[in-house]
């Protein structure tokens, strides 16, 4: 059965479907896209993702769930914008593994609405609500202004101390920056 995660205004979070995979891979592995995530990725390497993400959500009952439009009048409604949501850092090279971790990827033609925002204050409600989060991390790479900008807009501070190399990946994504909301952060 598929859960709904939580709505916004405009948005609908949900858990994956296994049909959703080839629909991912069709509209977000696309160079654009995966240009701070390591490039387009081969179905190998996708594969493994989202076994990751199934993973999270029988673990945890949270993961990085589809985002999808509520709208039916809109351009993109009802289908799969990309996800977003809470997932545990499994990261290499750092010792923030298994801490609680926003994170976000939507298809270029959804860029700039501010979904990306939505999807993320909604996702960070759950994780400081329903799953108790201490405090929550987001990782990027210096260059990708659109996710740092992000991070900013929703309250998390840089921090930092805690990049640190991630050995998965070459000099032109290292090293892992880290920003970082306190719970109390959140609530106030
Ligand atoms: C990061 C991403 C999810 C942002 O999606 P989005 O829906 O366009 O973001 P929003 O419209 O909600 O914008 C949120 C904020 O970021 C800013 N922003 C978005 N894209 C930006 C860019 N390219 N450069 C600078 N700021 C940007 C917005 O202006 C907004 O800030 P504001 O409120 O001050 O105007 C999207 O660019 C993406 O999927 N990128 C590829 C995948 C990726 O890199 N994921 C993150 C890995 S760490």
């Amino acid at each position: 059965m598929i859960k709904i995660a939580t709505t916004t205004e405009r948005l609908i979070l949900r858990s994956w479907r296994l049909s959703d995979r080839d629909e991912f891979v069709r509209h977000l592995n696309t160079p654009n896209v995966m240009r701070w995530l390591g490039g387009v990725q081969d179905r190998a390497t996708a594969s493994a993702a989202f076994e990751r993400i199934d993973g999270f959500e029988r673990d945890f009952g949270h993961t990085f769930w589809i985002v999808e439009r509520k709208d039916d009048r809109a351009h993109l409604a009802g289908e799969m914008l990309g996800f977003c949501g809470i997932k545990r850092v499994n990261a290499a090279g750092t010792e923030m593994a298994g801490q609680h971790e926003v994170g976000w990827r939507l298809r270029e033609d959804a860029w700039g609405h501010g979904y990306a925002k939505e999807a993320a204050t909604a996702s960070l409600a759950l994780a400081f609500g329903r799953f108790a989060a201490p405090h929550v991390v987001a990782l990027t790479v210096e260059g990708n202004d659109a996710s740092r900008r992000l991070m900013e807009r929703l309250g998390l501070s840089r921090r930092a101390d805690l990049d640190f190399t991630d050995p998965r990946f070459g000099p032109e994504l290292n090293p892992a920056i880290v920003y970082r909301i306190e719970r109390d952060e959140w609530l106030v």
